[in-house]
């Protein structure tokens, strides 16, 4: 969808009711899409949420010359027998940050990659220096020129890497690099996110040789060969975690089925600290009303704490609670967008260094708002359904990158949302 093409209509104030399935996980997808380019077999991903970043990277992978069958909803083939494209430019890259996978994935599979800066969010900056240094570690020569990387390697070489900063994203490139290299690599410093230990299980599934995923340390043995293989990812983490934060926000009894609730343990207890009742089974979690909300301090770090992605939703919810909150972003410096827009619907929020402080306020009331960010517009949603009267979100693009349907799901809660075209 094009920036700008409609806007969305949300009458606030109706307690979302009733059950709703989680589609699968954004940042999987996006990390396990470019890894179907590791080997010439053809490989199956089911539960691939209908989004924009994945059909992004399908484009990506048909004009490097795979052949894709997708079926939305349901599930991607990829052929990549017929890749011999090595570069990817900035027309494709700009739509999406994850386009950078296609660094590690190339190189992996034929030990060149030519690929342009990626897009996405603007959320801060964004430096791939982590990315660069572990390919240079496993014997790439790196070379950045007018906005492209530039990758070459004869035959990548495992080897010890030590990232400076817990970083998902280098984390994941090298991975997919290193599954095909020769010899050991050693990833220290490593992200834990769901999301790695998911790109592990699809690479082990490929044949690939990865232990220690969703530990801080990553061991890998490259294999010269890899296979085709069918794959269903995991549930979205932050998807599950905005859906509990807007049955909390408009104080309503939501079950959310297919989910993994000990990927949402630190959002599950701030919710309990809150005095929002929250419940969990095997593969699902119903939050409860409570009228009374207290203020809670969040502060975002890698995982397992609270998520830098529900960040800007929790902030929002927090503009109801009772008191004042402190929520404190630590990963990103410029994540805080959706305040502006916040204070348009009546929030009361100062943003000291990187804290914003939200005194919670009586009612939020609907405004035209306008979304900067994914998770600025996942924030603007649930600032909507909690706000008295109509709240109009324009820039839903951002929105459709990472979350499928979500005006559908909300509806069938029984929210009052839609999209006019503009
Ligand atoms: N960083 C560097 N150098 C690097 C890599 C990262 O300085 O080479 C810094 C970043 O600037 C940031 C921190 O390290 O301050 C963490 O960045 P990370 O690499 O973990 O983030 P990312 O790979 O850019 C992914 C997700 C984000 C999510 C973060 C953190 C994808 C495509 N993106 O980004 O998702 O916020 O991890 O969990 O998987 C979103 O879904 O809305 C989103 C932005």
């Amino acid at each position: 969808m094009m920036p700008g093409k409609d806007k969305m209509l949300i009458t606030g104030g109706k307690p979302l009711m009733g059950e709703i399935s989680v589609s699968g996980g954004k940042n999987t997808a996006v990390a396990v899409i470019p890894a179907t380019l590791l080997t010439d077999e053809p490989s199956t991903i089911e539960n691939l949420p209908d989004i924009d970043d994945v059909q992004a990277l399908i484009e990506i992978l048909q004009y490097l010359g795979a052949k894709t069958e997708y079926v939305p909803g349901h599930h991607l083939k990829v052929y990549p027998q017929g890749v011999n494209g090595h570069q990817v430019p900035f027309e494709f890259t700009k739509r999406l940050r994850a386009s950078y996978y296609l660094l590690g994935a190339l190189l992996g599979r034929g030990g060149h990659a030519e690929v342009a800066y990626p897009g996405g969010c603007d959320i801060g900056s964004r430096p791939i220096d982590q990315h660069l240094k572990g390919f240079s570690a496993l014997g790439a020569a790196i070379e950045e020129r007018g906005g492209i990387v530039y990758a070459k390697a004869g035959m990548l070489q495992g080897a010890d890497i030590f990232f400076d900063m817990v970083t998902v994203g280098a984390t994941i490139n090298v991975m997919l690099a290193a599954a095909r290299a020769t010899g050991n690599t050693i990833i220290y410093n490593a992200a834990k996110e769901p999301h790695i230990v998911d790109l592990a299980n699809f690479l082990n599934s490929m044949g690939a040789r990865i232990k220690g995923a969703g530990t801080d340390v990553i061991r890998i043995s490259g294999r010269q060969e890899l296979h085709g293989t069918t794959y269903t990812v995991i549930p979205d983490q932050i998807e599950t975690g905005t859906l509990m934060i807007a049955a909390a926000a408009t104080r309503g009894d939501v079950t959310i089925r297919g989910c993994i609730p000990t990927h949402m343990e630190s959002l599950t207890a701030k919710l309990l600290e809150m005095g929002v009742r929250v419940t969990e089974n095997d593969d699902s979690i119903r939050v409860r009303p409570q009228y009374e909300q207290r203020a809670v301090n969040v502060k975002t770090q890698v995982y397992p704490g609270f998520p830098t992605d529900l960040q800007q939703p929790m902030t929002a919810l927090l503009c109801g609670a009772n008191g004042t909150s402190t929520v404190c972003e630590t990963i990103f410096e410029q994540r805080f967008k959706h305040l502006d827009e916040l204070r348009r619907m009546g929030a009361h929020i100062k943003l000291v260094d990187r804290t914003v402080l939200v005194e919670g306020v009586h009612e939020l009331y609907g405004a035209p708002v306008v979304v900067t960010d994914l998770r600025a517009g996942a924030a603007l949603i649930v600032a909507g359904l909690m706000a008295k009267g109509l709240t109009e979100i324009y820039e839903t693009s951002y929105i459709d990158r990472g979350y499928e349907r979500i005006e559908a799901k909300l509806r069938s809660l029984g929210a009052d949302i839609r999209r006019e075209k503009l």
